[in-house]
């Protein structure tokens, strides 16, 4: 494949879209996430009958299940590729793999790997659009940009805000897509969690936007409390934390989480977010998960409506 010929758009990172393109991409969220809007339409369709592939080589439910609502939604076939009935099992590569899709007329792949820049390297030599659904601890596109629409639809806007990133940010590319995403509008960003998982060198090594506080200082600071997933399967030693006791768990919660007696320091208008799937009462009391100031499962349901906005631009 020629590179220069490629139609359809790739998403990799969130580092590539301009602010102008996030903006049209939230626009076009925010559409699908009006209920009435909830129908199929094919005005915008310039495939007949697309059909994208839905292939993840670590476990999801939200990214996964949301993409193939997605699909569904906007009329689109869906496949759902299982690596571990693959040929990838015989040692098929991943570019084979997709090749092979191609060559069997898939339109756009959605692929969740373990590995940080393989969809770097791969995507620009198909011509099939490839759109990263997770790729190890680099980014999760999808996820910053259904975090964005969340936070406009409820602040009306992205700029002018303190955004409080707390808990495991070293291996969370979800951390990574919001904190490029927010540094393109110049919001602030305040870094917290334990030592061992901050970024190695600092958290102005992530921007000029972003600063470190301690969990109090951040939490009480913020507008927007965005909680983190500990990252255990990207740990490359042992923790501090005994997460098989409910001791370990309590005193990661007691240190770094969102505990009810933090909750309450707050800012009142301030909202709690998290990527999810969470550890209650790890990262965040489990009573706060549901609380109306939580937008955890509002997240989940943009999630739908941002992946349809990518599924469009995709293949247009
Ligand atoms: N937030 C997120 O990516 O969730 P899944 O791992 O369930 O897809």
């Amino acid at each position: 494949m020629n590179i220069m010929t490629k139609k359809r758009k790739d998403l990799i990172t969130i580092r590539e879209l301009s602010v102008d393109e996030i903006n049209a991409i939230l626009d076009r969220g925010d559409y699908w996430a009006d209920e009435d809007n909830f129908r199929i339409s094919n005005n915008a369709r310039v495939i007949d009958n697309p059909i994208v592939c839905n292939i993840f080589f670590e476990s999801s439910t939200r990214t996964r299940f949301s993409f193939e609502v997605a699909a569904k939604k906007l009329g689109y076939h869906i496949l759902n590729f299982d690596p571990n009935h693959s040929s990838t099992t015989k040692g098929e590569t991943v570019y084979d793999t997709l090749r092979t899709l191609e060559s069997m007329g898939v339109n756009c792949a959605i692929i969740r790997t373990k590995e940080e820049n393989m969809l770097q390297e791969v995507a620009p030599q198909l011509d099939l659009a490839v759109v990263n659904a997770g790729a190890g601890a680099f980014e999760h596109p999808t996820q910053g940009l259904l975090d964005l629409l969340t936070i406009r639809q409820h602040f009306g806007r992205i700029e002018n805000l303190k955004v409080a990133i707390i808990g495991d940010v070293r291996y969370s590319r979800v951390a990574n897509s919001n904190i490029v995403a927010l540094g393109k509008y110049g919001t602030e960003v305040l870094i917290a969690g334990p030592e061992e998982l901050l970024p190695k060198d600092g958290a102005k090594s992530l921007g000029e936007h972003c600063s470190l506080r301690t969990v109090d200082e951040a939490v009480e600071e913020a507008d927007v409390v965005m909680m983190l997933r500990v990252q255990r399967e990207r740990h490359p030693r042992k923790d501090d934390f005994d997460w098989d006791t409910s001791e370990g768990r309590l005193q990661y919660l007691e240190r770094y989480g969102l505990t009810v007696d933090r909750f309450r320091r707050m800012n009142e208008h301030a909202i709690i977010m998290h990527p999810a799937p969470f550890n209650r009462d790890v990262e965040i009391d489990g009573s706060l998960v549901e609380h109306s100031h939580s937008m955890i499962y509002k997240q989940v349901k943009n999630g739908v409506a941002i992946r349809m906005a990518v599924l469009e631009r995709a293949l247009s």
